[in-house]
């Protein structure tokens, strides 16, 4: 579809077919900002939100409609641009409720106590310029220019409020959410989002992805954990291995994405058959007390250093119900052979709360 409802029982942008382009921000609230600020921001973005998912601009008057005096509304790069499946998906980091002076939004004793800052991972390498934030917006579309313009006017409506901390550009998905989907490539070329969970598996979204009700706090209820991961990806290196040891390291072929145990892309692997250090085996629910994770990461390269290398790898975004899912699977790739060509060189999670119902705002549970 092209249009995605902004409103509902859960955020789209989780298991929404994923789309082609990503535009992600975090921010950090304004020093000097109160409560009411926090829940005017929340509603102000809803609305806009609201309005682009459906194609619209950010208000009634929008680029060309106010008065010639004034600057626009909206700032007009979308003008002529359909929805483009735009999801817009909003999200709480640890620090909102945490903050040096004080109580300052009166939330603190509503923070979920399993939203904290991820422990340290072996062979980290991470930028704080380049991790948290108080708030998150991912923002998911088919039209990178859609993309960018939704991302630019919520920054613009945050004003005075909020203010962009880091922002990344991903482009080229690298996974699936729908058995429809065809599996995309990663930058190493390899298939990627094979043996995610899907939009349709209500029972794998339930036990893994939505927070349960009676996991607390009520007002995440229906909502998830996001964690994002910048890494980098050693092109150049990775580029000099020949095609037997690439497709050792992942446990999988490289031309079908099947399992090097045998059979085809969508067949199980034979864990005892991979390598015991591939990312497949090692990343496996079967080796991990059954835990799952929906991915939904993005290719992106940010130029180059001045030895010709790319600034490249993989914008890694996963939902799960835990973030104790993540760091027990990040636990078990420590001995990972894939760590020879990557490194984390960003971090951050953010409590996604449940969809808004309509007239309402994103968050609004966490203000009862
Ligand atoms: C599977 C690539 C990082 C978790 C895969 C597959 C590829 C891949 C090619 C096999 C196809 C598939 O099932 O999707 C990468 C690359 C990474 C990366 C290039 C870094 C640049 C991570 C991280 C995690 C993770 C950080 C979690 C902490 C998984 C899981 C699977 C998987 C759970 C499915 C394993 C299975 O059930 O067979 N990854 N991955 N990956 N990856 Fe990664």
């Amino acid at each position: 579809a092209d249009v995605h409802p902004f409103f509902g029982a859960h955020q789209s942008g989780i298991v929404t077919a994923v789309q082609e382009h990503l535009h992600f921000a975090a921010f950090d609230m304004m020093p000097r900002s109160d409560r009411d600020d926090l829940i005017e921001l929340l509603q102000d973005w809803s609305y806009a939100s609201a309005r682009m998912t459906q194609g619209l601009e950010v208000s009634a008057t929008g680029a060309v409609g106010g008065p010639a005096e004034a600057p626009p509304d909206d700032t007009g790069e979308a003008l002529g641009l359909k929805a483009a499946a735009l999801t817009i998906t909003i999200g709480f980091g640890p620090t909102l409720f945490e903050n040096d002076d004080g109580d300052r939004y009166g939330i603190r004793d509503r923070r979920p106590a399993r939203l904290e800052r991820l422990p340290a991972f072996v062979g980290d390498d991470l930028d704080p310029a380049q991790s948290d934030g108080d708030l998150c917006i991912q923002v998911c579309a088919d039209d990178p220019q859609v993309a960018v313009h939704a991302i630019r006017n919520l920054s613009r409506i945050a004003f005075g409020r909020a203010k962009l901390r880091w922002s990344q550009l991903g482009f080229g998905r690298t996974s699936r959410t729908s058995a429809a989907q065809q599996t995309p490539r990663n930058l190493f070329g390899f298939k990627d989002g094979t043996a995610n969970i899907l939009a349709d598996d209500a029972a794998a979204l339930a036990e893994h992805v939505w927070v349960g009700e009676g996991d607390g706090p009520d007002w995440l209820a229906g909502g998830s954990y996001l964690v994002a991961r910048r890494i980098a990806m050693l092109i150049e290196t990775w580029d000099r291995v020949r095609l037997s040891e690439q497709q050792r390291i992942f446990g999988r072929d490289k031309g079908e994405g099947a399992p090097l145990s045998g059979g085809a892309e969508s067949d199980a692997p034979v864990l005892a058959r991979l390598d015991a250090h591939s990312h497949v085996r090692l990343a496996h629910h079967d080796g991990n007390n059954g835990i799952r994770i929906l991915r939904r990461g993005f290719n992106y390269v940010g130029g180059n250093n001045e030895l010709g290398r790319l600034d490249a790898g993989l914008f890694f975004l996963s939902y799960q119900r835990d973030p104790a899912q993540f760091v027990t699977l990040q636990r078990a790739l420590s001995t990972d052979l894939l760590n020879e060509y990557i490194r984390h060189v960003g971090s951050g999670i953010w409590a996604v709360p449940p969809g808004a119902q309509q007239g309402s705002f994103v968050g609004a549970g966490l203000f009862d």
